[in-house]
């Protein structure tokens, strides 16, 4: 078997099928997209996060779910938010998680992903976390585990970020309720965002009324339409009366080419300042996946103000994470029954 990442990594990996992700009685096995699950599903997801949602300043009682098991975090790509709420949130249901440092492990002398897995899996692990710059590599990684491994998908190239986009339809939820009244904005480099198509999928699987997409013709992906949102290339325009704002990070890491004129510029068209806010509805909600580049996509005035629920957004990831981390147990040992 050919073990060299880029050849065996579909790049564009389009719909998985649905039994990849889910067991025969149709349980959360591994959690790689938001695509194909139903709004059952999702509702599960975040039903079972409330129950995990802690007040702030409160001491955290450990539940006993994960004990036993071992979680391994596989970050190929730099995170914050991502990676230390799945190590709160494995360590919060008692499991012993471990960090591979990709700077310091045999990556650097050119092992291949697939021989990393199989030598972590010699070690009696049960579960992988995966962010990865190529789209497709939580997925690839799930289709050749171990049958008693569950993979959690962190972040695959512009691809996928389910846990993001359920964090945040937690948070929408908490401040708004049911998701068919609500008009959703999302704002900014919608080309190169994981967060971006993961939360288009939660949003119309969770039937929002209407999810908008708001930036210039260079970030806006071909064909978007079809996912079922109404796009925009004015900002004023876009964000009249709608409930959520979302604001994306521009990703120059991702851009192939000079996409933008100039940060500059792309504050004056696209940042969020007060003057914008002041088109959404008076209790709109003011969101952003971070890391956020204030001056650039948003004003530390509104990031900082009373209508952002974006530190919100970052504790709801260890609720939502610890629900999903129990479900995929729950189902691998329904399964070895
Ligand atoms: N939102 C998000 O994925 O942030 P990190 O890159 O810090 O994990």
């Amino acid at each position: 078997m050919d073990s060299n990442l880029s050849s065996m990594i579909d790049l564009s990996p389009g719909p998985l099928p649905s039994s990849l992700q889910l067991t025969r009685e149709g349980k959360l096995r591994h959690f790689l997209t938001i695509e194909g699950l139903s709004p059952l599903m999702l509702e599960e997801i975040l039903d079972r996060a409330e129950q995990f949602v802690t007040l702030p300043n409160k001491n955290q009682s450990k539940a006993p779910l994960l004990r036993g098991k071992t979680v391994i975090n596989l970050f190929f790509e730099n995170s914050t938010r991502t990676r230390m709420t799945f190590e709160l949130a494995a360590k919060r249901l008692s499991a012993d998680l471990i960090n591979l440092d990709i700077n310091t492990s045999a990556t650097s002398k050119g092992e291949s992903l697939l021989d990393t897995i199989r030598n972590l899996e010699a070690m009696n692990v049960d579960m992988f976390i995966v962010r990865h710059q190529h789209s497709g590599a939580a997925h690839f990684i799930a289709r050749y585990a171990a049958p008693h491994i569950s993979v959690l998908n962190a972040g695959d190239g512009h691809h996928s970020h389910p846990t993001q986009a359920m964090l945040d339809m937690l948070t929408i939820r908490q401040h708004k309720g049911a998701f068919p009244p609500l008009k959703v904005a999302i704002v900014g480099d919608i080309l190169h965002s994981r967060v971006a198509r993961s939360q288009i999928h939660a949003l119309t699987t969770l039937c929002a009324g209407e999810v908008r997409v708001i930036g210039p013709r260079t970030l806006m992906p071909v064909g978007v339409e079809a996912m079922g949102v109404n796009v925009f290339h004015d900002l004023y325009e876009g964000l009249e009366g709608v409930d959520v704002i979302i604001m994306l990070r521009l990703q120059k890491e991702r851009m192939q080419n000079a996409l933008l004129p100039s940060a500059h510029e792309y504050y004056k068209r696209y940042g969020l300042r007060k003057e914008a806010l002041a088109c959404a509805k008076p209790d709109a909600i003011v969101m952003h996946p971070g890391p956020s580049n204030r001056g650039v996509e948003i004003d530390s005035v509104v990031a900082d103000g009373s209508q952002s629920v974006i530190l919100q957004q970052v504790s709801n990831g260890i609720a939502v994470r610890m629900a999903v981390m129990s479900m995929v147990m729950s189902a691998q040992s329904g399964k070895l029954k």
